[in-house]
């Protein structure tokens, strides 16, 4: 049986490949460290699991209304009224089983072919994937390392088109942990204004950051019925499993989610959505000391790779990686990523993994203990000094 065309034009992700070479390495009896993998190492906070099974002892176990629950609805929009500083009710909100789906359904109800998407390079890979999937045309913009992984905005400028149906922004982004300054953001916001265009503002880390809080392009004047804010629990409260993501939209997109949900999903899981309410309305104390080990690690783990030959890594303003640049070590990204893995016991990915213009990059996850990130630059370290290129 052939599949269907469009299947040859859908992406993957290549930290799982990664990590089932690495599973591979370890069962020949390998000791591999893990950085290559993008999920808090963290547990889910005691009392958000206890309302899991709360819910299921009090017979959550049915459907849910498609677009969630209506006390997480009103849960979320207050959350996000209140990280984000605008004022939005429940009936902008709609929650789906993960972050990923409100990649996925708001592009499937918007972009065809024909249409142009705009998007950061290197950048999460599903965007390019799904853009591909829709025969939408990719328009990557390459990061800026001098602007802290940020678009160059003149750039960014000569590429929107009348044809551009969607612009994505991710801050914090994977995979560098740039933060788009929030001057940027506001240029930004004025460059689009007045263009028939939506934008998807990946904010699947909003809460894990190092100085100010990252502003959402939602909060500038007149944005707001032009973004859909991705955000989800799986990166604050170290949820990747229990799959709860939401989208904060204009109601005609949240009917057009609705129904690619009921196409779908029919709805959430009920019960993990009880959960989700405990995690917003809940003590948020378990995701404060989680942010402040990340930045531990990223001050201790930044330094270590800073002192190896070949490397420059700037200091990442959220999320939880490194993607620090190696063009100095005279290797390309994809060869150097495998032979650290194969030769080091360091599992990262290429920033190839990423686009193109991930060349000459490497990225780490610190979702790994601190002293297993310490170990893992003094492997490196001595992987470089007995690399016969050098
Ligand atoms: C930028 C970005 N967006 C979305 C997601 C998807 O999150 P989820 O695991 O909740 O589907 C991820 C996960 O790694 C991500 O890095």
């Amino acid at each position: 049986m052939r599949l269907a065309e469009r299947m040859s034009r859908i992406g993957v992700e290549g930290a799982f490949k990664v990590l089932a070479r690495a599973r591979v390495l370890e069962a020949q009896g390998r000791d591999i460290i893990h950085l290559e993998i993008g999920e808090p190492d963290f547990d889910t906070p005691r009392h958000i699991v206890e309302a899991g099974k709360e819910a299921l002892e009090d017979g959550f176990t049915r459907y849910a209304p498609t677009p969630g629950l209506p006390e997480l609805r009103q849960a979320i929009a207050t959350h996000v009224s209140r990280t984000r500083g605008i004022q939005v009710g429940p009936e902008r909100v709609s929650v789906v089983p993960g972050g990923k789906p409100m990649i996925f359904f708001p592009m499937l109800a918007l972009v065809e072919p024909g249409d142009e998407v705009i998007y950061p390079d290197p950048g999460f890979p599903i965007y390019e994937s799904m853009i591909n999937f829709l025969g939408a045309t990719p328009v990557p913009i390459p990061l800026v390392e001098e602007r802290g992984f940020s678009f160059d905005l003149n750039v960014l400028r000569d590429k929107l088109s009348a044809k551009t149906k969607l612009l994505i922004l991710n801050s914090p982004h994977n995979p560098t942990g740039g933060v788009i300054p929030a001057g940027d953001i506001r240029a930004i916001a004025e460059m689009v204004r007045d263009r028939d265009l939506m934008i998807l503002s990946d904010e699947i880390y909003s809460e894990i950051y190092f100085d100010e809080r990252p502003l959402s392009i939602a909060a500038v004047p007149g944005m707001l019925d032009k973004t859909i804010i991705l955000d989800g629990f799986s990166k604050a409260y170290a949820m990747t499993g229990w799959r709860m993501g939401y989208g904060v939209m204009p109601e005609w997109l949240v009917e057009a989610v609705t129904k690619l949900m009921v196409n779908s999903n029919s709805c959430t899981a009920t019960f993990t959505q009880r959960a989700g309410i405990a995690a917003l309305t809940g003590p948020q104390g378990g995701m404060a000391r989680m942010v402040g080990e990340f930045r531990r690690r990223r001050d201790a783990f930044c330094a270590g790779l800073n002192g190896l030959a070949g490397f420059r890594c700037g200091t990442p303003g959220g999320a939880f990686y490194a993607f620090p640049n190696i063009t100095g070590t005279g290797w390309t990204s994809e060869a150097l990523a495998d032979a650290l893995l194969e030769k080091a016991g360091v599992a990262c990915l290429s920033g190839t993994s990423f686009g193109k213009y991930g060349e000459g990059y490497l990225r780490f996850s610190t979702a790994n203990s601190y002293e297993n990130l310490i170990a893992a630059v003094g492997r490196i370290k001595n992987f470089l000094a007995a690399d016969e290129r050098r």
